[in-house]
């Protein structure tokens, strides 16, 4: 299934078809492809090109590391998660290399993850990210070192049929996709005037 955004201005078609199902097919991801997702976020821009990221991947045929990963999630989304083909960990380094804190850490994470979402959408993947998980834990049984920290969980996989969804979560994946306007948040001049190129 496709549910490309409904958007107000032009984008590039990659952006317009980013989205995060539920249902994922029964189809594995071949390593090499998602290498080349890794690739894209290694390319990230960020603050002092620190690159404070790292990936814990768990590939559904890793049987003990994909039950692992899927144990660190909350039970809503272990629920629709098991079905992905790929789970990961993403996990941010707290502090530079020279030890003080960087306090772009997560930003950077969030930027290599959304390169990385764009490259799967280019090739037909779909990548699902998650809040919804217990970092202590994570960190715990991935042995993640002390000034590193959890950011979000991810499934990877090709979209699935809706229909294999139970009957709330199939209502989701085929509602409309929605977004604030551009106006709450493009400003200038100071907070909360919107800016005059969204105003129009
Ligand atoms: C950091 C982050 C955390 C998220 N956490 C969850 C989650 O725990 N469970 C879930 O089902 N979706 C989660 N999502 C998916 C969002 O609900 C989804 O991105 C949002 O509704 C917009 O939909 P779209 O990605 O299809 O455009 C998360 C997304 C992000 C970026």
């Amino acid at each position: 299934m496709q549910k490309p955004a409904p958007t107000n201005f032009p984008v590039h078609d990659l952006i317009r078809h980013r989205w995060s199902p539920r249902a994922f097919a029964e189809k594995p991801v071949e390593p090499s492809v998602l290498a080349s997702l890794f690739e894209a976020a290694r390319w990230a821009p960020s603050s002092s090109n620190e690159q404070p990221w790292a990936y814990l991947v768990a590939m559904k045929d890793e049987k003990e590391n994909f039950a692992k990963t899927l144990g660190v999630l909350v039970e809503f989304n272990a629920g629709w998660a098991k079905e992905a083909p790929v789970l990961m960990i993403a996990v941010s380094r707290l502090n530079f290399q020279n030890g003080t804190p960087n306090r772009n850490a997560f930003y950077d994470t969030g930027a290599a993850t959304a390169l990385l979402s764009v490259e799967a959408t280019a090739r037909g993947l779909a990548v699902h990210q998650m809040a919804g998980f217990d970092p202590a834990k994570a960190k715990q049984v991935f042995e993640i070192p002390e000034d590193w920290e959890p950011i979000a969980a991810i499934a990877i996989g090709y979209p699935g049929d809706p229909s294999s969804l139970p009957q709330k979560l199939h209502d989701r994946e085929v509602a409309p996709r929605t977004r604030k306007p551009l106006s709450e948040f493009v400003m200038s001049g100071r907070w909360g005037h919107t800016s005059l190129i969204v105003s129009q």
